[in-house]
């Protein structure tokens, strides 16, 4: 059984451009299934707690900035290796060195609008699911997992 989690968040350009239908669209259709979903309006606490270990960073300020400057889709993906596997669909952090049919690599240009974030390690999506997601997530088995795994 499959049960390794990730914490994947459209982040404000994502969402403001339209691609929470085609992001979600690629995991859904690459047999991940969603556990966690839901609209929100960051505030600087939040978004600092997130990327504290980016704090002595000179471009932290910014990404602050920019992850509380509009709504983020906050998600729970679950699935076989889903962090690894989210990180290469997801692609490079910069964009520029993003293949093409990554996420960030159709879709983006600088590294500062990325548009999307996802858990770089098995213990960071634990944080994180932690933190996005204080309340729970939702539990359910899909009926297509026979489908999907052997
Ligand atoms: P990081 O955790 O290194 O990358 P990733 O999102 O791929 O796990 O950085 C977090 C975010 O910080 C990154 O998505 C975009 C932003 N960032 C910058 O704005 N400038 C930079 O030079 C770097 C490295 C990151």
């Amino acid at each position: 059984m499959a049960t390794e989690q990730s914490y994947i968040m459209i982040k404000p350009d994502g969402v403001q451009r339209g691609l929470v239908g085609e992001i979600i669209k690629r995991f859904e259709q690459r047999g991940y299934t969603l556990k966690g979903l839901k609209l929100i309006n960051v505030d600087r606490a939040l978004a600092e707690k997130h990327y504290e270990d980016l704090s002595a960073r000179p471009f932290f300020g910014a990404l602050v900035e920019y992850i509380c400057s509009g709504p983020v889709c906050a998600m729970v993906w679950e699935g076989k290796n889903i962090v690894a596997a989210g990180r290469t669909m997801i692609g490079a952090t910069n964009p520029q060195a993003s293949a093409p049919g990554t996420i960030r690599g159709d879709y983006s240009i600088e590294v500062g609008r990325n548009i999307i974030h996802g858990s770089d390690s098995v213990e960071s999506a634990t944080r994180e699911i932690g933190l996005w997601f204080p309340e729970g997530i939702t539990s359910w088995t899909p009926v297509a997992k026979p489908w999907i795994y052997e």
